[in-house]
């Protein structure tokens, strides 16, 4: 098994796609290293490119309320995006930096090696549930994806634009707070 040493110090050299060109700071990923769940997100925006850290900018904030609501915090969770470098203007990233970008997210999946994966938004669930993955129609629904379970909820960045989505992406949270503490109530038996 590979350290995380190592790979912090090879990814933080990544020249793979050209979204490297634009970047003040590379974003890794951040939380506990050997959390039950793992958020992943799409890429970072204006305020992470600067800071160096995902999910800090206003969607972030909301992430932060999210977790509490479900009692977890930063510090119980590991937190990543498909890509390290900010795409210009927070566009999507394309399908070749993701494919670009992907090593370095399995990597860090297989260190953490979460049970759980919620994906944020649309974006990281076509890529890591299925290609046609519909948000809409499929949020809040756990898919057993190898040996881990993987659950895709609206991005905090859609629910800042569209609060009318609020209430069914509660019940995601509800539903994600069960799975986590079913987990941990297994732990104890
Ligand atoms: N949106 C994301 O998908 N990731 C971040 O880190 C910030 C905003």
């Amino acid at each position: 098994m590979e350290s995380w040493e190592d790979l912090k110090k090879e990814c933080a050299g990544c020249r793979s796609c050209p979204l490297c060109e634009g970047r003040h700071n590379l974003v890794f990923g951040v939380g506990n290293e050997s959390a039950d769940l793992m958020l992943i997100g799409e890429g970072p925006g204006e305020q992470e490119d600067l800071q160096g850290l995902p999910f800090v900018g206003p969607a972030g904030k909301l992430l932060d309320s999210m977790l509490e609501m479900i009692d977890l915090d930063r510090s119980k969770v590991y937190i990543a995006n498909m890509v390290k470098c900010r795409p210009p203007h927070n566009r999507d990233p394309q399908g070749t930096e993701m494919a670009a970008c992907r090593s370095w997210l399995e990597r860090q999946i297989a260190l953490v090696n979460p049970k759980l994966i919620v994906c944020l938004g649309r974006i990281s669930a076509t890529a890591l549930i299925r290609e046609d993955f519909r948000i809409t129609r499929e949020h809040g629904i756990w898919f057993d994806i190898g040996d881990r379970r993987i659950l895709a909820t609206f991005h905090p960045s859609a629910l800042l634009r569209d609060p009318s989505k609020r209430p069914e992406a509660f019940m995601d949270l509800r539903e994600i707070r069960k799975e986590y503490r079913a987990l941990h109530s297994a732990d104890k038996i």
